[in-house]
């Protein structure tokens, strides 16, 4: 039996895994539970992990293909050498950002939805980490389904939305991209609102994210009631777990039925994660 021991870090979801050295090859026996866990919690925290770049990499490709990261705003790679990694950090060499999001807060969302295959998995290494702020949240919207009242449920049955490319998470518009104000105009993915999960044939919420959704062949005011009701629920704090971040803490989360924000944090701190996400497929209504 592996030697691994997984708590739970919220009712909701994540867990924490203790026990496994991620900067060797993971043995088989330990893999299988690091997999079991992370179907049963969607959420793996693993703490005191201190990976190199190469390691975060070998790391990842256990749970499948790298998909390397969507155009930042800057067009050209963060990193150099591991242009599979992204950067996530409000830092600034000269005037460059050494990475993506700034240190504002992260509305909801779920990574790249606005593309036909999301990935199915997020990796964040916590490299520098604010003494305050700059918390992350996930949400298991498999539970957010389960518990929508029946009329949203009924509301949302067989129905798709766009899910918008022209924004990131924290409000830049990203390369390429012109300002959208009308959602039924957004350019991105049509998606199920209720998709299957590919693993565990679960139903799951699939909202993506807020800014610019609309859900196809309603009203442009009648689909935002709908979606505002639907994330006023999602939202609820009995559905998430909170991290606190520490140094050298690895991350990996479902990014097919989960939503995940972060605080803001002090501008003048400094926070450094590197970023990891695996292919995923595309996304299965749930009938
Ligand atoms: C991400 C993301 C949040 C954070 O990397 O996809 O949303 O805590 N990051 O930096
Ligand atoms: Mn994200």
């Amino acid at each position: 039996m592996a030697k691994l021991v997984i708590t739970k870090l919220a009712d909701a979801l994540g867990a924490e895994v203790s026990g496994a050295d991620l900067s060797k090859p993971i043995p088989k026996d330990e893999l299988e539970q690091i997999f079991a866990a992370w179907k049963a919690h969607l959420v793996l925290r693993f703490r005191g992990t201190e990976l190199s770049d190469p390691q975060l990499l070998a790391v990842s490709r256990y749970f499948g293909e790298i998909d390397p990261p969507g155009p930042n705003s800057y067009g050209k790679p963060f990193l150099e050498d591991f242009p599979d990694i992204n950067v996530i950090s409000n830092i600034k060499s000269g005037d460059q950002h050494i990475g993506g999001l700034g240190d504002g807060e992260a509305v909801w969302h779920a990574d790249m939805t606005y593309i036909d295959t999301p990935p199915k998995a997020s990796f964040l290494h916590a490299l520098e980490i604010p003494e305050f702020g700059g918390n992350t949240s996930w949400g298991n919207m498999c539970l957010a389904y389960d518990t929508l009242p029946s009329h949203l449920k009924q509301e949302i049955k067989g129905r798709k939305a766009i899910h918008d490319g022209t924004y990131n998470s924290a409000g830049m518009i990203r390369k390429g991209m012109k300002d959208v104000t009308d959602p039924r105009e957004a350019p991105g993915a049509h998606h199920p609102l209720v998709a299957k999960h590919p693993e565990s044939g679960l139903p799951t919420l699939f909202l993506g994210r807020r800014r610019n959704s609309y859900i196809l062949g309603m009203d442009l005011e009648a689909s935002n009631q709908l979606l505002d009701a639907l994330w006023e629920h999602a939202g609820s704090p009995e559905f998430t777990f909170t991290q606190v971040w520490q140094l050298h803490d690895l991350i990996l989360w479902d990014n097919r039925c989960t939503l995940h924000r972060r605080d803001s944090f002090d501008p003048k701190a400094r926070r450094l994660m590197h970023r990891t996400q695996i292919k995923g497929s595309s996304v299965i209504p749930f009938e």
